[in-house]
């Protein structure tokens, strides 16, 4: 096997989220959602704009596929709306919103793509949002019936399963920090978010695997390596505390069934948890720590920490800027592959995982049309192919890592950024929904047929 190729077998994806791409915000009986409400809250979202009408994925669906069938890639990695399949949350399914995930699954397995879905991608529905949303225990509850309401539905078909996506994000940035949807600034609100997150995790995995006999059932976390912005001691601390926040918080309640003790006692000196871990129920940790087929990582950086940043108090950013970073994407993050590889051997020297998926990686640069219509989104090339190197320099370490799922399809509504930062391989001019393959997309195309990095690879 030559230096560049992956194993046998590795899959090759896309991957998207329905609010950022779905539009149809208010069609076949799909209710609202939180980040509805959140993006017509004037002042939040970036350029102002909202997720009404997006990419239109929902009616354009099969021209998607169709994008993806010329790409040649293996696998598709899509949410399931929430709001669009029990628009308040709990109760009544809507029929019409399962059917739209039924002509999509058809739609792809017809054109040879394998469907990965995604049960929650940030968007709750509002009317849950209302009795308190992920705060709430009885939030958890309601998952399950929507996931065994989807899995009934999709499960003979849909073969891969990811619970959550990334619920540090959930917790953290839409409790603590503000920065997503329901913009809220609470730690203590944060933390049993948090809990709610992964208790919903445990409980929706046997009846994914009750429905969807035989499926491959993961999670997908933003891992990030935390690394010292010095070798100083304190900095260390700084680096090992926000690496406790980040990542082992969900880590190892889900693999060892219990949450890391020096983090709840951080947690508890700063103020976070002011009635304790009341909120965990015996038996929950249990239900959290259950089997999975796979860990989905979501990489774009890694986080740089010192001592000084890390707060005593609530809502201090406790992450610095990179030094002396090489290259900055259009979201200022710095590109770092070799975080990357790191992440990937840590994950799998602690943790074991059966295998590890990369769900989500990319980079937002705004490159658009030249005058020939071409998008040569070229550092967006450079970052894919230095990031599946650093995959194979994973692999070659001895990680079971099994496919790559390259973030995003389409350019989209990136959130509290709404469309003014793009991570697109395939161009969408969002007045007319033209969509133009990027030189990005040719090149992943390439290597997606060659499974081979083999004349790709950055010099
Ligand atoms: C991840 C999200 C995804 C997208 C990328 C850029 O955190 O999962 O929806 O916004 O970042």
């Amino acid at each position: 096997m030559s230096r560049d190729a992956f194993p046998r077998g590795f899959v090759w994806g896309v991957a998207t989220s329905a609010f950022q791409i779905e539009g149809a915000h208010d069609i076949d009986g799909r209710g609202p959602s939180i980040w509805d409400r959140y993006a017509a809250q004037p002042g939040l979202i970036e350029d102002g704009s909202n997720a009404n009408v997006a990419c239109d994925h929902y009616h354009r669906y099969q021209g998607d596929i169709g994008l993806m069938k010329s790409l040649g890639v293996g696998a598709y990695r899509f949410s399931i709306a929430w709001p669009r399949v029990v628009p308040f949350g709990r109760g009544p399914v809507n029929e019409a919103g399962l059917d739209f995930y039924d002509r999509l699954v058809d739609g792809l397995l017809s054109a040879g793509i394998t469907p990965w879905s995604t049960l929650y991608h940030w968007d709750l529905p509002q009317a849950l949002q209302d009795e308190g949303g992920w705060t709430r225990r009885s939030t958890a509850d309601a998952f399950v019936e929507f996931a065994d309401a989807v899995s009934i539905r999709l499960g003979d078909r849909v073969q891969h399963w990811i619970t959550h996506n990334e619920p540090w994000c959930v917790s953290v940035l839409g409790h603590a920090d503000g920065k997503q949807a329901p913009g809220h600034r609470s730690w203590p609100e944060a933390l049993v978010a948090s809990h709610h997150l992964l208790l919903s995790h445990g409980r929706v995995v046997p009846v994914l695997r009750c429905n969807s006999p035989g499926s491959r059932i993961g999670i997908t976390l933003n891992t990030a390596e935390c690394e010292p912005a010095s070798p100083s001691d304190a900095d260390r601390a700084a680096a090992r505390q926000f690496d406790g926040e980040l990542n082992r918080w969900f880590l190892d309640p889900i693999h060892f069934g219990r949450y890391p003790s020096d983090v709840i006692e951080y947690h508890e000196r700063v103020g976070r948890l002011p009635r304790g871990m009341d909120f965990v129920r015996p038996g929950d940790l249990e239900e959290v720590h259950t089997p999975l087929d796979f860990i989905g990582v979501n990489y774009y950086s890694r986080a740089v920490v010192r001592s000084s940043t890390v707060p005593e108090a609530d809502n201090e950013p406790r992450t610095i800027p990179a030094p002396d970073p090489i290259e900055l994407t259009d979201m200022g993050w710095e590109v770092y592959p070799n975080g990357l590889t790191r992440a990937l051997i840590r994950l799998n020297t602690d943790y074991a995982p059966s295998a590890l998926f990369v769900t989500e990686n990319g980079a937002a640069y705004s490159t658009g049309p030249g005058s020939d219509g071409s998008v040569e989104d070229t550092e967006r090339c450079a970052y894919v192919k230095q990031h599946l190197g650093a995959c194979l320099e994973a692999i070659r370490a001895g990680v079971p890592l099994h496919g790559y799922f390259l973030w995003s399809l389409l350019d989209n509504f990136e959130w509290a950024f709404g469309f003014s930062k793009r991570f697109g391989i395939v161009w969408v001019d969002f007045e007319t929904q033209e969509r133009i393959i990027k030189a990005s997309g040719h090149m992943y195309s390439r290597i997606v047929r060659r499974n081979s990095l083999a004349e790709d690879r950055a010099a």
